[in-house]
C-alpha cells in the first residue's frame, strides 16, 4: 500500500495510547493519516492525542474501548462509521502479557491472555473488516491490516506457553486472512517483536514458579537487551506496510530467532532451554 496519498484517510490503532501502538501512530500521523486510537484509559488516550495533534497537525480521535467486550467494540464499528467509509489501515497493538508454566497459569489467565490477544483481535476484525473489503470493491483501493504479535510466537520458551500461543495464533490467523483478503486489495502484516522497552514491562504478571524475583531479574534483562526502540520498530511497520511483507520479525534477536529455529529447529530448541530457564 502507497503511503504518500494519506490525506483523509484513517488509521485505526488499538494499543494506540502507548508503547509500540502509540510509536506506529506517531509515525502514521508524520505521514498525514487521520488517526482513531483505541485502549481502554480514557486519560491516557487523550494524554496520547494531545501529543500527537501537538507534534503533526493530523485529526486524532480516540474511543474507549475493551477490545475483550463485545458491547465496545460494536460501538468502536460506529465510531468508524462516523469518521470514514472505513479503516484504511488497523493496526491490532492492544495486548497483554503474563508468564507462568503451564501447569501453574491458571485457567482464568488463560482465558484474559485468549480474550484480549486473540478474541480481542479477531473481534475488531470482523467488526472493521467487511466495511474495508466493500469500500475496496467499489473504489479499487489497497489497505492494510498490521497485526503485533511477538517474537513469542516462535521461540516459545519455557514459562510463555500461554502468552507465546496467543501470539502464535495472531501469526497463524493472519497468514491465514492475508490469502482471504488479497482479491480485496488489502494486505495484511503480523510483525513480531523480540523484549521492547515499553510500558508493558512493568505490567507483566507472573504465576507460580515463576513468580519470584530471580524471573523478574530475567524478564527485565531481556527488556534492558532490546536491539530495537518503539520509534525503530514503527519505522520497520510502515515499510512493512508500502512493501506488502507479510512477516516482520523485529529487532536482531527475534530476527535471528526466526531464520535459525526455520533452519536448524533442534539446535534451536537446545540453545533456548539453555540460555532461558526460569
Ligand atoms: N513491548 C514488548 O516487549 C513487546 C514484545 C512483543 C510483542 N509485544 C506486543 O505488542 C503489543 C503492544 O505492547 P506494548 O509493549 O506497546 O504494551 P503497552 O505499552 O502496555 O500498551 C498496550 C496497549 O494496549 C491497550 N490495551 C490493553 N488491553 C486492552 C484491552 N482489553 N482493550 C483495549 N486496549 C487494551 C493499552 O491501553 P489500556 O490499558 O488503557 O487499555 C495500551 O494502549 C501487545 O500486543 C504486546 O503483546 C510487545
Amino acid at each position: 500500500m502507497k503511503l504518500s496519498n494519506a490525506k483523509g484517510k484513517l488509521a485505526v490503532i488499538t494499543g494506540g495510547s502507548s508503547g509500540l501502538g502509540y510509536a506506529i501512530a506517531k509515525e502514521l500521523a508524520s505521514k498525514g493519516f487521520d488517526l482513531l486510537l483505541v485502549a481502554r484509559n480514557e486519560a491516557q488516550l487523550k494524554e496520547a492525542s494531545s501529543k500527537l495533534i501537538a507534534d503533526s497537525g493530523v485529526k486524532v480521535h480516540t474511543t474507549s474501548v475493551d477490545v475483550s467486550k463485545e458491547e465496545d467494540v460494536l460501538s468502536l464499528k460506529e465510531t468508524v462509521r462516523s469518521l470514514a467509509p472505513c479503516a484504511d489501515i488497523i493496526v491490532n497493538s492492544a495486548g497483554i502479557v503474563s508468564g507462568g508454566f503451564l501447569v501453574d497459569t491458571p485457567l482464568a489467565e488463560w482465558d484474559r491472555l485468549y480474550n484480549v490477544n486473540v478474541r480481542g483481535l479477531v473481534s475488531v476484525l470482523k467488526s472493521l473488516l467487511p466495511d474495508m473489503i466493500e469500500q475496496g470493491g467499489s473504489d479499487g483501493q489497497e489497505r492494510h491490516i498490521v497485526n503485533i504479535a511477538s517474537a513469542a510466537a516462535y521461540t516459545a520458551t519455557g514459562g510463555m506457553s500461554a502468552y507465546g500461543s496467543t501470539k502464535a495464533g495472531v501469526l497463524a490467523l493472519s497468514e491465514s486472512l492475508a490469502h482471504e483478503v488479497a482479491p480485496s486489495h488489502v494486505g495484511v502484516t503480523t510483525v513480531c517483536p523480540e523484549f521492547v522497552k515499553t510500558p508493558i514491562g512493568s505490567k507483566v504478571m507472573l504465576f507460580g514458579r515463576m513468580d519470584n524475583a530471580r524471573s523478574k531479574r530475567i524478564i527485565e534483562k531481556m527488556f534492558d537487551r532490546s536491539t530495537i526502540t518503539t520509534d525503530e520498530l514503527a519505522v520497520k511497520v510502515l515499510k512493512a506496510i508500502t512493501s506488502g511483507k507479510l512477516v516482520v520479525p523485529a529487532g536482531k534477536q527475534a530476527t535471528i530467532a526466526y531464520h535459525f529455529k526455520r533452519v536448524m529447529p533442534v539446535r534451536f530448541f537446545k540453545m533456548i532451554d539453555k540460555a532461558l530457564r526460569f
